[in-house]
């Protein structure tokens, strides 16, 4: 699960264009589908239970589809750590599988668990849950027409991305000081603030290693198109300032990544920033004269 972000579709033929034009959009079966799974997280208390899910053949393997393709790219393009839990996390990849399965393993793995969503969550609640070690993930599968790319976060992102950064302890603990910033700062500017780091390292980090650039942000570990040419991109030096300051693309591939220069100088930085964030940070890094 991401918050509010909506990404442009890649069509069939490779190319990116607008997310109403995205199959999904003229399909009124899959979005029935997709409302009927979303629906079932209304009024969803943080650390119930997800409901099980029948799915049918075809999302079973668009499942399958996806995850075996994932699972080859991340073998390639992943930093160590995330592609040594691959085979601890053991994701099936011929079904789909239900939240209290994944939740079980990662729950013997670092202790976090998967909490339902329905689409949008709250910024605030989406990040302080981490601080509890929940993490918000849908239950519906991105349209079987094209099956390498969604407009918007789906089980596949959710488990796949987001999962195996949770099976590994490290990450798993950058997401539970993140909750805890998010649970102790009060002002909507520190939120976005910190959902804009969460962004660009989480969702989109890359880091050095062994002298070549791998992937830990979960948004690359889910897309089998920019997994393999994220290494295109503008890559900065890990740096909160600029980042704080950087607009991001919600359409399409991240022309600006960020590089940690190892696991360890990415957990030391973040840790300090949000340990020492107040609410007055946003303010300060605002007036950074170095601004992009
Ligand atoms: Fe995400």
């Amino acid at each position: 699960m991401r918050q509010q972000r909506i990404r442009t579709p890649v069509t069939l033929d490779g190319r990116l264009g607008p997310a109403s034009r995205h199959p999904s959009m003229a399909d009124p079966a899959y979005l029935a589908r997709r409302r009927a799974l979303g629906e079932l997280a209304r009024d969803h208390q943080v650390g119930a239970p997800s409901p099980l899910v029948a799915y049918s053949d075809l999302e079973h393997r668009t499942w399958g589809v996806v995850h075996r393709a994932l699972v080859h790219e991340q073998r390639k393009h992943a930093c160590r750590e995330v592609v040594d839990v691959v085979d601890a996390l053991d994701l099936p990849d011929d079904h789909v599988p239900q939240h209290g399965e994944v939740s079980a393993r990662l729950g013997r793995l670092t202790g976090f668990r998967l909490t339902l969503a329905g689409g949008v969550v709250d910024t605030r609640r989406f990040l302080g849950s981490m601080l509890d070690g929940y993490f918000h993930a849908v239950q519906y599968l991105r349209h079987p027409a094209v099956p390498f790319y969604t407009p918007e976060p789906d089980v596949l992102h959710d488990l796949v991305g987001h999962g195996t950064q949770l099976a590994t302890p490290r990450l798993a603990e950058l997401y539970r000081v993140i909750g805890r910033t998010a649970r102790r700062l009060r002002t909507t500017e520190a939120v976005e603030l910190i959902s804009r780091i969460f962004w660009f390292t989480l969702e989109y980090g890359v880091v050095r290693e062994n002298g070549d650039l791998r992937a830990y942000g979960a948004a690359l570990l889910s897309s089998s198109g920019e997994i393999e040419c994220f290494r295109g991109a503008e890559i900065r030096p890990l740096d909160i300032r600029m980042m704080a300051n950087t607009h991001y693309e919600i359409n399409g591939y991240q022309p600006v990544l960020y590089r940690a220069e190892s696991m360890d100088h990415l957990t030391d930085t973040l840790t300090a920033f949000f340990d020492g964030m107040d609410d007055e940070t946003p303010a300060r890094l605002a007036r950074w004269p170095g601004r992009p």
